[in-house]
């Protein structure tokens, strides 16, 4: 009697730590994916660029899932596309393909590069599935740029061109509709056009109306973290990177997201996160996208992926 007792909690322990054991090795295979977007005149796959970042994080997790995001048929219809397709065009898209790959079903985790931050946002609040964790965005414009001092892979000439098209006409719909860097194109001179005529940034914004859908989405992340560059020369103003921007009215004082309206009056559901401790703001003194692998690896991998 007192042998079976013995045994038969043995047994028990047995089962329990198979289990136990079962659990770590499938948790240990199953690393949560990741997803990244790349940003203005870079593509899914170059091996300079995200090719090395994909590289580095197969390297840190042992059998983790990478996917990083094309748009296009190739590499060059992906460099073309962020530009010139229509972001909203873009997220659909990667709506549909996110919820298509068996690998993301229990979720993932998403780094977005620059202007791939707010088009990951943008997927977080618009896609109903399958979730996103944590959300990345290393040097991305949540409020949006005014001014556009280096146009990435662009030659001289047609970025100019942009430039002037951008400072003269951004809101105009056949600019908004054509043109990526338009849709996040944040004029503090004319906030109201903003908000009535941005086709991307001031809709996953809630400037106009808000969205609960997008407001609840958003809130199912676990964490959002803002990386800002302190040296940045490439985005204006570099604490759009951290949600900031100018103050309404005038292009020179700027304001935090704390003090703006958006998280005054609640309306992305910022001020609930913020206070919840799920923001996290990051800095690094260095210039647009400048980190070494090191602070990679410590500060994002090994904090927020694994
Ligand atoms: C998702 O899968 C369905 C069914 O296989 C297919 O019809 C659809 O084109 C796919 N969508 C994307 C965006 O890959
Ligand atoms: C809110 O966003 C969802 C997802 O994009 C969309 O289907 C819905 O029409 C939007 N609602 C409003 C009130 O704009
Ligand atoms: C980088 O930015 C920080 C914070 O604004 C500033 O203190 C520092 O002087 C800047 N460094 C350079 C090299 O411009």
């Amino acid at each position: 009697m007192y042998n079976l007792k013995i045994k038969i909690v043995f047994v028990f322990f047995l089962i329990n730590s198979c289990q136990y054991l079962l659990s770590a090795v499938t948790l240990k295979n199953n690393p949560t994916p990741v997803v990244l977007w790349h940003g203005m005149g870079d593509s899914c796959c170059f091996s300079f660029s995200l090719g090395q970042i994909k590289k580095i994080i197969e390297e840190e997790i042992p059998d983790v899932y990478v996917k990083s995001i094309r748009i296009g048929n190739n590499v060059i219809e992906d460099v073309e596309n962020s530009y010139f397709k229509n972001v909203n065009e873009q997220i659909e898209e990667v709506c549909g393909e996110l919820a298509n790959d068996t690998s993301l079903k229990n979720g993932f985790n998403a780094i977005g590069f620059s202007q791939g931050g707010q088009f990951l946002r943008g997927v977080a609040e618009r896609c109903p599935g399958p979730g996103m964790k944590n959300l990345i965005s290393l040097g991305g414009q949540h409020q949006g740029v005014y001014g556009l001092p280096n146009c990435g892979s662009l030659e001289h000439k047609v970025c100019d061109y942009l430039r002037r098209i951008l400072n003269h006409g951004a809101y105009l719909s056949f600019v908004q509709n054509r043109f990526v860097q338009a849709e996040y194109w944040h004029d503090p001179l004319k906030e109201d056009e903003y908000k009535k005529n941005s086709v991307f940034l001031a809709d996953i914004n809630n400037e106009l109306v808000v969205n609960e859908t997008y407001k609840e989405n958003l809130q199912r992340l676990e964490t959002l973290v803002l990386v800002k560059f302190e040296n940045d020369t490439m985005v204006q103003p570099r604490e759009t990177e951290w949600f900031g921007f100018y103050k309404p009215g005038q292009s020179t004082e700027l304001q935090t997201l704390q003090e703006s309206d958006l998280y005054v009056q609640d309306r992305l559901g910022l001020k609930q996160m913020d206070e919840a401790g799920k923001i996290h703001f990051l800095s690094i003194p260095a210039n647009h996208l400048q980190f070494d692998e090191d602070w990679f690896k410590e500060q994002i991998i090994h904090k927020y992926l694994v």
